[in-house]
């Protein structure tokens, strides 16, 4: 089939968008009509040819949400009409690692996915016969994608799928990563630096555990206001003195929890000293750049500090993405105030700069 989909051509360059071809779905795979999307940094990341792993030409987008379309042979799990939240981090539910309680990193198409391809280490996405690459398994700036079934996860009918689509990456990252990967004990003080996307769902997460005091850390006033509306309980403004003022607001032990969600190796600093000595535990959400070293004092470490990181929230997405939509929808997280913009996809570029120039949490494209 012809569709229209955002692709990125050159590094550095704005996305085209553009009619593609998209090939049938094969075993296992899935064709889904999307309705939404949410621009995330680790799409223009790509598009700005930071990231060295990326390629092109790829469609990229990875926070989308629609219907099933189409199923192709031996899909189990998924039926047309089904309605889907896409995910860049599948749940096989068969290999060592979806097997076990402790990770959620499945590894069943890695490899391939890695390389911009389906599981059978071929594309879907096509132009004049040229296959074009599909970028984190999901290529969702575009009316449609072709994707594995377990790379989907079956969310309520009722789900409003403009809102839903950021549970795709952004705000399950940082709901998991206190619900999860940390695993935040109710009556806990907690901490949570860059009130983005991640920060925002991270402090939310607390919230939801029953975390007794969360300080929201940021340096943009208006991105603290979101967070008091997510359950932050003090606000402050991000700086060198911070590890001190949380220090100076716990007798001077430090936080339970703290959560970095800025991808800054200095701020994963200050995550680190000012958990609490003894038992503080350190989650690290945000992706630093290519290169860059987290400096530790192992003194920090000795004296019961721990240290974890997170990706997607340690969320296994079958079965949890519909569990945190549910709790959505049942009043218990304000998704509303994320999305600061709503736009076509030829506006997808301007989607970027909005995102460069930090204008509101997440702009939503609609197909
Ligand atoms: N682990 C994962 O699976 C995963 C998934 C999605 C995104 N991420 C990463 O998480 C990070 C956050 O993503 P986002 O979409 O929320 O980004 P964002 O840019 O919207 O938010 C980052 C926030 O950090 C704040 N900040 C900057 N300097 C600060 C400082 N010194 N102290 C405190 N706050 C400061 C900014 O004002 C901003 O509000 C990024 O690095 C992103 O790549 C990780
Ligand atoms: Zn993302
Ligand atoms: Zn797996």
């Amino acid at each position: 089939m012809r569709m229209r989909a955002a692709v990125l051509e050159e590094f550095g360059k704005p996305l085209v968008v553009q009619e593609v071809d998209l090939a049938e779905p094969r075993a296992g795979e899935v064709l889904v009509r999307l309705e939404a999307c949410g621009v995330c940094h680790t799409d223009l990341y790509t598009a700005s040819g930071a990231d060295p792993s990326g390629y092109a030409p790829a469609v990229l987008g990875h926070e989308g949400a629609g219907v099933v379309e189409a199923i192709g042979p031996d899909v189990g799990d998924l039926a047309v009409g089904d309605h889907v939240v896409t995910l860049f981090s599948p749940q096989c539910r068969e290999c060592e690692h979806c097997r076990s309680d402790r990770t959620n990193l499945c590894l069943a198409i890695r490899e391939q996915q890695n390389l911009g391809y389906l599981p059978d280490g071929t594309a879907r996405l096509s132009r004049g016969g040229e296959p074009i690459r599909h970028f984190m398994g999901t290529s969702t700036f575009a009316e449609y994608t072709v994707m594995p079934q377990i790379a989907l996860a079956k969310v309520s009918p009722e789900a409003d799928l403009s809102r839903a689509c950021l549970f795709a990456c952004g705000l399950s990252t940082g709901l998991g990563a206190a619900i999860n990967t940390a695993k935040v004990q109710a009556g806990s003080f907690c901490v949570v630096f860059g009130a983005g996307m991640v920060g925002l769902g991270a402090v939310a997460g607390c919230r939801l555990q029953g975390a007794e005091r969360i300080v929201c850390v940021d340096m943009s006033e208006e991105r603290l206001e979101l967070a008091k509306g997510q359950g932050a309980t003090d606000l402050l403004l991000g700086g060198e003195d911070v590890v001190q003022r949380i220090l100076d607001m716990t007798r001077g032990f430090g936080a339970d929890y703290t959560f970095e969600a800025t991808g800054l190796v200095s701020v994963m600093r200050q995550a680190v000293e000012s958990a609490r000595m003894g038992w503080g535990l350190c989650t690290i959400a945000g992706v630093a750049g290519k290169g860059e070293t987290l400096d530790v004092v192992p003194r920090y470490l000795i004296t019961g500090r721990r240290v974890c990181g997170s990706s997607f929230g340690g969320v296994k997405g079958r079965d949890q993405v519909p569990v945190l939509v549910e709790r959505w929808l049942a009043g218990d997280i304000d998704v509303e105030p994320f999305v600061s913009h709503t736009m076509g996809l030829d506006q997808v570029n301007d989607a970027f700069d909005l995102m460069e120039r930090q204008d509101g949490i997440r702009s939503v494209l609609r197909f």
